[in-house]
């Protein structure tokens, strides 16, 4: 493997801890592609929902899966949320709620949803200069990246953070409730048997809690030579 090839960043991290604003920074200053690989569950979590299906049920999530083909693109404005199409229809606006967090972390589970995206995920990453955010980049997409951020919070401070983030988007927020959906996607999300959110053995492990992403980013960038 070339080393250009190797030349990803992965950023994986709980819900909430910020892992989208870093990313985004961190994929400017290096002139990388900015991967959003929840922005894919979220997609399959919104297409098998609005079909009616049951997203805890595998049989039922699996068969809908031909059916669906996911596409990102860069956003206008370098600080929004990347773009995300099912079907060539544009769904951006509707898969960025704690509730669909959720779902997408119930399709998730399910082990044809993790091989499609996975899959998806290591074509868009074959030429390197990526970087990657998720929950699994780091241990099971992109393994041989060579630099690897497990960035965590504490579920209280990631929660306050999402009820700030909703409300300056003029959307209502309960605390309590976002707290407990958190700790709950927390829960999901590593105690699932494939692909478990949990730091890569070569991970760098940052704590953001008590630090600012421009801090989070400016440390990354200490450790990553290109
Ligand atoms: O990062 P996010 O909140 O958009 O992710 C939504 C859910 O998708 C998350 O709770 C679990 C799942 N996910 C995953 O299993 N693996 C990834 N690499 C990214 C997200």
């Amino acid at each position: 493997m070339s080393d250009s090839t190797r030349q990803i960043v992965t950023i994986d991290g709980p819900a909430g801890v910020g892992k989208s604003t870093v990313s985004r920074g961190l994929a400017h200053i290096l002139g990388f592609t900015y991967l959003d690989t929840g922005a894919m569950y979220r997609a399959i979590a919104y297409g098998c929902h609005s079909r009616g299906c049951d997203v805890s049920n595998g049989d039922e999530v699996a068969q809908l899966l031909p059916a669906f083909s996911i596409s990102l693109r860069a956003p206008d404005k370098p600080d929004d949320d990347v773009r995300v199409y099912l079907n060539n229809k544009e769904i951006s606006a509707f898969i960025r709620t704690p509730e669909m967090g959720s779902l997408a972390s119930q399709v998730s589970a399910h082990g044809p949803v993790r091989s499609l995206l996975t899959s998806l995920q290591q074509e868009i990453g074959c030429k390197g200069k990526i970087v990657a955010e998720g929950r699994d980049t780091g241990t099971v997409v992109f393994p041989y990246a060579a630099w690897k951020f497990y960035l965590d919070a504490t579920p209280e401070n990631r929660a306050q953070r999402r009820v700030k983030q909703l409300r300056e988007n003029g959307e209502e927020a309960d605390e309590q409730n976002i707290l407990s959906m958190i700790k709950q996607r927390d829960t999901d999300d590593k105690e699932r048997s494939l692909a478990p959110l949990k730091p890569a053995q070569d991970a760098v492990y940052i704590d953001s809690t008590t630090i600012t992403a421009a801090q989070v980013i400016t440390l990354m960038l200490s450790y990553i030579s290109l």
